[in-house]
């Protein structure tokens, strides 16, 4: 299987995963095994699908493991979607989300938290893809499996703060809970955003940034005051300060900012580069950890920046990547020791195919990641 711009998919390719499109019930748009045709394109194209995951001949047997399986996808974008139904239905009557309402997301955390757990800690490749149309479903799904990832890496190694600033290792799991629960709730005061603003194509003017701002502040006025965890409300408040300062609703810096909001802020931003969204198509994997890595002590906190590193993968099983002598391949998998150096299939002439592991090969690396040539071009091996 791998994966394939919707431009560049043929007609007649089988599609390798569910489609997803962020319904309330978790129905994928189109399945897998379905056969593409003119048809089905134009309706994922209509989606803000940019990208599919095909099986052909160039890619048989590369397996791609969803970080998150289908089943607890469905299961959590019920979930989120009951959370936002319940307060937008509460706004309208000037009530807030309370616990009670949303047991239905702590169960969530737990279903992510035990594949994440099962997985060994292993390199996560988030091989979902879902449409614009559902993304702030997904998106708050996605981000709470990447965060929960870096905020197990993260407290194993550094532990937690408590508010005497003393360093702990104790009560992980109750930590990961509440860091898990912020993580699916983090843009929930994007209710309050107008859909005008939250959907608009093009830039935002400084009086329409000035109302999206204020979705940090909006979301904790949501949960109901006294019965949520501070922790919960930190995630929501502050995922969007930077460590430099520069972020907002406060401008916080450094430890300033709780330790949650920093894991948050960084899974929020790559999960943002990385998904289509309505103003921009999804960019692959590397981009988002480029620019995570550059925004390491100044937009980020450095230590969850270096956990980030060891956990995410620039280049996950299925995608096609340029190497330094210019030669195409495809990702097989990902080599644990060094997530940049994956095991990759050569990309040549038909029944020429080479595999190598980039990790006993010291002259060959990874320049970049292919740029989608024009539909008409078939890929052979
Ligand atoms: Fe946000």
């Amino acid at each position: 299987m791998r994966l394939i711009s919707l431009a560049r998919a043929q007609d007649g390719s089988e599609l390798g995963r569910d489609v997803l499109v962020g319904r309330a019930d978790g129905v994928p748009l189109l399945r897998a095994g379905v056969r593409l045709t003119p048809r089905y394109r134009e309706l994922l194209d209509r989606s803000g699908i940019s990208a599919v995951y095909v099986e052909d001949e160039a890619s048989e047997g590369i397996v791609v493991e969803p970080a998150i399986d289908d089943h607890t996808r469905a299961v959590a974008t019920r979930a989120v979607a009951g959370a936002y139904g319940s307060v937008r239905d509460s706004l309208s009557h000037g009530r807030r989300l309370t616990p009670e309402a949303v047991q239905g997301l702590e169960d969530v955390v737990a279903r992510i938290l035990d594949q994440i757990t099962c997985s060994g800690g292993a390199a996560l490749a988030l091989a979902d893809l879902s449409s614009a149309d559902g993304y702030t479903f997904q998106h708050s799904i996605d981000v709470t499996a990447v965060g929960l990832l870096l905020g197990m890496r993260y407290y194993a190694r550094h532990g937690w703060t408590d508010f005497r600033g003393e360093r702990r290792f104790d009560r992980l799991e109750e930590r990961m809970s509440i860091l898990g629960l912020g993580l699916l709730l983090h843009d929930i005061g994007k209710l309050a955003v107008p859909l005008g603003i939250l959907n608009k194509p093009g830039r935002l003017t400084p009086e329409e940034w000035a109302i999206m701002r204020t979705h940090p502040r909006a979301g904790v006025d949501m949960l109901d005051g006294s019965r949520w965890s501070p922790l919960v409300k930190a995630v929501v408040l502050r995922h969007h300060e930077r460590w430099n300062g520069s972020g907002y609703p406060d401008g916080r810096a450094g430890d300033d900012i709780h330790q949650m909001a920093r894991i948050a802020a960084v899974a929020d931003v790559y999960d943002a580069i990385t998904s289509d969204r309505l103003y921009a198509p999804a960019r692959p994997a590397h981009s988002g950890v480029t620019a995570i890595v550059e925004g390491s002590g100044t937009l980020f906190d450095p230590d969850v920046v270096d956990v980030f590193r060891q956990v995410v993968a620039p280049f996950p099983a299925g995608t096609e990547v340029e190497l330094c002598d210019g030669r195409r391949a495809l990702v097989v998998s990902v080599n644990e020791e060094a997530l940049d150096r994956p095991r990759v299939r050569i990309l040549g002439r038909p029944g020429e195919a080479e595999e190598v592991s980039l990790l006993d090969d010291p002259t060959l690396a990874i320049r970049g990641w292919t740029h989608q040539p024009a539909a008409t071009q078939p890929v052979a091996i």
